[in-house]
């Protein structure tokens, strides 16, 4: 394997480096072109570009295979649990039963919101996307907190506290997001209950009933924060990286995150898939006119929860969640029509050149939102869970720009295609 690569320009021939990384991926570290040739790259989407180079996640989309810090989704999906697998991808190693309990305890420690954050709560009308609450409440947490607000980047002696404050606050803020959103009273966490149930107590308890939690739906939801909990250089998780790099506060940071995640071509996917399946149940078509649409162009329609930068074959996850959603609703004995379009418009898809061709799959979010639908998620909240779920990985990301002494400011050139030497117009002169 070589470890550089020529470059012919302008009838010069330049030589650059290349890295080879511990599963073999290889990149040609242009960090010097510019300096030495005068040209940048260009690369639309970022589709060949690596930003980075990181410890904590690899994929590979030929193989459909995904491992957090070297462990197969698969193996953390049946033997883990949400709040181990957090502290595998912060920390780098599975925690022993000392580190799980001192981290735990952290959790629990900080997982009430500072009284005055109701107020803040009061002032978003009802009806408020949760999402969009979620992400100005994050940055709103951090006003209550000095060390927050004089972030001392790097030499943060309590950033374990920082992480366990973000990790556990983000679904209390959550869980109240919800019940504003739905005119509903606001209910504290529970010291007893762990991260997930105590996060269905507060999404579905009532102030004189509390909630009846089903442990294969808390299994169910502990799985789904787990499969979500990071993926490389996803849009959110490059997002946090940006705003780390310019030594923002971790609060600050997953925040700009969670913005990202809201988009529908990316964690926003999860809430599209269902109103999709809705709108072709609603309209009495069993998915062919839909598949044929999303084929259209001009359609502006796209098989949501289809297709991924990354996953030229099978997303794992997919393959995890679709047995999961297989699992919970027979046990909850629930037959959701919305399902059963689903699994048709898989099949449908799976044969049709259309998305063959592109090496279009499920991706994590198409059967996602059925699960979180079946145990009782309203579809404005499964961006929400997606943002929880991923709230490990984004501070994973965070911890290694920070820990990195070279760590530099992220700021991409670009091309110029505007107008060239141009000058003022005063206005009774301009036609
Ligand atoms: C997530 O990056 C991550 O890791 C993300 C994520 C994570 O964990 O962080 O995995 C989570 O975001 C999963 C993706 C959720 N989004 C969706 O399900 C939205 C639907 N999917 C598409 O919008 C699309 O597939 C993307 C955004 C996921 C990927 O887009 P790319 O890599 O930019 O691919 P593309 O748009 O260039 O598509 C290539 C071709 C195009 O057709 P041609 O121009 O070649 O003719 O495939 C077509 C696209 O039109 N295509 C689709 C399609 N996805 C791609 N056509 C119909 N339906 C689709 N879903």
């Amino acid at each position: 394997m070589s470890n550089e690569a020529k470059l012919e320009l302008d009838g010069k021939t330049f030589t650059l480096p290349t890295i080879t990384g511990s599963e073999q991926e290889r990149a040609v570290d242009v960090s010097s072109l510019r300096a030495n040739t005068g040209y940048i790259t260009l690369d639309d989407g970022y589709g060949n570009t690596g930003s980075c180079v990181s410890k904590v996640t690899f994929i590979d989309g030929d193989k459909g295979i995904l491992r957090y810090r070297g462990i197969p989704i698969e193996e953390l999906a049946e033997k883990s649990n949400f709040i181990e697998t957090a502290y595998l991808l912060i920390y780098g190693s599975l925690p022993t039963r000392p580190q799980l309990k001192t981290f735990s305890d952290l959790l629990a420690e900080h997982q009430f919101l500072h009284e005055d954050m109701k107020y803040h709560f009061q002032g978003f009308p009802t009806g408020s996307h949760p999402m969009a609450i979620l992400s100005s409440m994050i940055n709103a947490a951090s006003c209550f907190d000095e060390g927050l607000m004089h972030w001392q980047f790097g030499k943060m002696k309590q950033f374990d506290i920082y992480v366990a404050k973000l990790i556990s606050q983000v679904r209390t803020i959550a869980a109240y997001s919800y019940r504003k959103s739905q005119g509903l009273p606001l209910i504290y966490p529970k010291q007893s209950y762990k991260y997930t149930p105590n996060f269905l107590h507060m999404l579905f308890s009532m102030p004189y009933e509390e909630f009846d939690i089903k442990p294969e739906v808390a299994k169910a939801l502990d799985l789904i924060f787990l499969l979500h909990a990071d993926h490389e250089q996803n849009c959110s998780t490059s997002t946090v990286r940006m705003v780390a790099s310019s030594q923002a506060n971790l609060f600050a940071s997953c925040a700009a995150g969670v913005c990202a995640l809201w988009g529908p071509l990316h964690g926003g996917a999860n809430q599209a898939v269902l109103e999709m399946l809705a709108d072709i149940h609603s309209s009495g078509d069993d998915g062919s006119k839909f598949i044929t649409a999303a084929k259209d162009k001009n359609s502006g329609k796209k098989l949501m929860g289809f297709g991924h930068r990354v996953y030229k074959n099978h997303d794992p996850r997919a393959t995890i969640i679709k047995k999961s959603c297989d699992e919970v609703l027979s046990r909850l004995n629930i037959s959701d029509p919305l399902l059963d379009i689903a699994k048709k418009l898989e099949e449908a898809a799976l044969k049709d050149s259309y998305f063959v061709e592109r090496k279009l799959y499920p991706n994590v979010d198409f059967y996602s939102g059925i699960i979180m639908r079946a145990i009782g998620i309203p579809v404005e909240m499964f961006t929400v869970i997606f943002a929880i779920g991923r709230m490990p990985g984004w501070i994973a990301n965070y911890k290694e720009i920070m820990e990195e002494p070279k760590s530099r400011i992220y700021r991409p050139r670009q091309i110029y295609t505007g107008k060239t030497i141009n000058s003022y117009v005063p206005l009774d002169q301009r036609k």
